[in-house]
């Protein structure tokens, strides 16, 4: 979506990538505001009629420009740092639909997260309790929070994006919420708003997101009993998008299992996804600099890198690649791993790709807009690449690329 070709030439909405590339130059990330705006559209279709808030979650893609776009759906915001926050802020998002997510809260942040007054902070231990409790005291303020809950629930997703099960660092256990929600209840300083959890990312079915609804919906009615009366429940991210050809559970299928469950129930849903709002709504273009034909192996040495998009060499991630001009003249074809000119073997983006390509042809690596910008590193002493968002009918710069100025100016020689 977002991503078609005119001509023969791939285009991001009307505007052909190859003009994107002449323009901002290579490598550089490309968005489709229409496609960010239709995968925001399918979740409001979704939860129409009920009390609810999407919080995107701001780490997939953190943009000013995205979050400007989102902010202007009037959408929620999903954040883990201070930095998300001040993001957020700048990008005109409202604090009052913010929940500050995250194990490691400093005093700093959640400081910064009181006087914004956000929505909610979300605890993840009782060692935050406390100190939030008495941040809140200091500034004299009531903290409002909501503990997120463990839900053990395997999610069968990769083991580095799972985070519901017992052994993950991620949310308070089961078994202590209730004694957790008890103490925090009886806090001058502390207000309970909700409930959350999220059991983990790219969750191809949506039963095991069911599955933690009902956990948290059961520990919600539990609490209340307790006369413990919360005002949201979050059921978290982790819609999961198709990179190739797996079978994908639509976003209806997810929440129509959880308001099922919250039929006749007051509270507030919340959803925080991020890839699903973002991932298919972005590209990491690329030029081609050489081909390298060998023995056993073929590569195509891109100008974009792991540094630029961590995906394939930290979870063997597989990227759609497609040639930006689908016929091109003297091209070769070939069995192709396309690599980046990073020195580490890990440096991949795809491998095994059937492609026609020579020197100066240009790749779009599909579905990069979530988890791709973001954990983008100067490895190698690398800039980053520029942003442009596609938006009514024009592509606008919406990150310069990096100089390599910059990426020593904070740096100083010893005297
Ligand atoms: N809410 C919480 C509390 C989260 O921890 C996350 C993601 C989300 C929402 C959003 O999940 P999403 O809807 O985007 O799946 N870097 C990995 C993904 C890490 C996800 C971390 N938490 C990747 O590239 O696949």
């Amino acid at each position: 979506m977002g991503f078609d070709y005119r001509s023969g030439v791939l285009c991001a909405e009307q505007i052909s990538l190859e003009d994107i590339a002449r323009q901002f130059g290579t490598p550089c990330y490309v968005y489709s505001r229409a496609a960010i705006e239709t995968n925001f559209a399918r979740f409001a279709a979704a939860l129409a009629g009920r009390t609810s808030l999407i919080a995107y979650s701001v780490k997939a893609n953190s943009n000013l420009a995205v979050l400007g776009v989102m902010a202007r759906l009037g959408a929620g915001f999903d954040i883990v740092s201070g930095g998300e926050l001040a993001r957020v802020l700048a990008a005109g998002g409202n604090p009052r639909k913010v929940v500050f997510s995250g194990v490691g809260k400093s005093e700093a942040e959640i400081e910064q997260a009181l006087r914004a007054k956000v929505l909610c902070l979300n605890l993840e231990s009782e060692a935050e309790l406390g100190r939030v409790d008495a941040v809140a005291a200091r500034l004299g303020v009531r903290a409002p929070v909501a503990f997120r809950v463990n839900p053990d629930v395997d999610a069968k997703t990769h083991p580095y994006i799972s985070t519901g099960l017992k052994d993950n660092k991620f949310g308070i256990a089961y078994d202590d919420a209730e004694r957790l929600y008890r103490d925090a209840a009886l806090r001058e300083n502390i207000t309970l708003t909700g409930i959350g959890c999220h059991i983990g990312s790219q969750l191809a079915s949506a039963a095991p997101f069911i599955d933690a609804a009902a956990r948290i919906l059961a520990l919600a009615e539990r609490l209340a009993r307790a006369g413990i009366e919360l005002s949201h429940i979050d059921l978290g991210g982790g819609f999961g998008i198709r990179y190739q050809n797996e079978r994908q559970a639509p976003i209806a299928e997810f929440l129509d299992g959880a308001l099922g469950m919250l039929a006749g129930r007051k509270e507030m849903l919340m959803v925080d996804p991020g890839r699903s709002i973002v991932g298919d709504a972005g590209v990491l273009l690329t030029r081609v600099e050489y081909l390298k034909p060998g023995e056993s192996k073929n590569f195509v040495v891109v100008d974009a890198a792991m540094n630029d998009l961590v995906r394939p060499a930290l979870y063997g991630a597989w990227h759609e690649v497609r040639q930006v001009r689908e016929m091109e003249s003297d091209a070769v074809a070939g069995v192709y791993d396309v690599v980046g000119p990073v020195c580490e073997s890990a440096d991949f983006l795809a491998r095994e790709r059937s492609l026609a390509v020579r020197p100066g042809s240009l790749l779009a690596v599909m579905s990069a807009g979530a988890y791709g910008m973001v954990m983008s590193s100067n490895y190698n002493t690398r800039p980053r690449p520029a942003e442009v968002m596609v938006s009514a009918g024009a592509a606008l710069l919406v990150r310069e690329r990096e100089t390599v100025d910059q990426l020593f100016a904070a740096e100083r020689l010893l005297p």
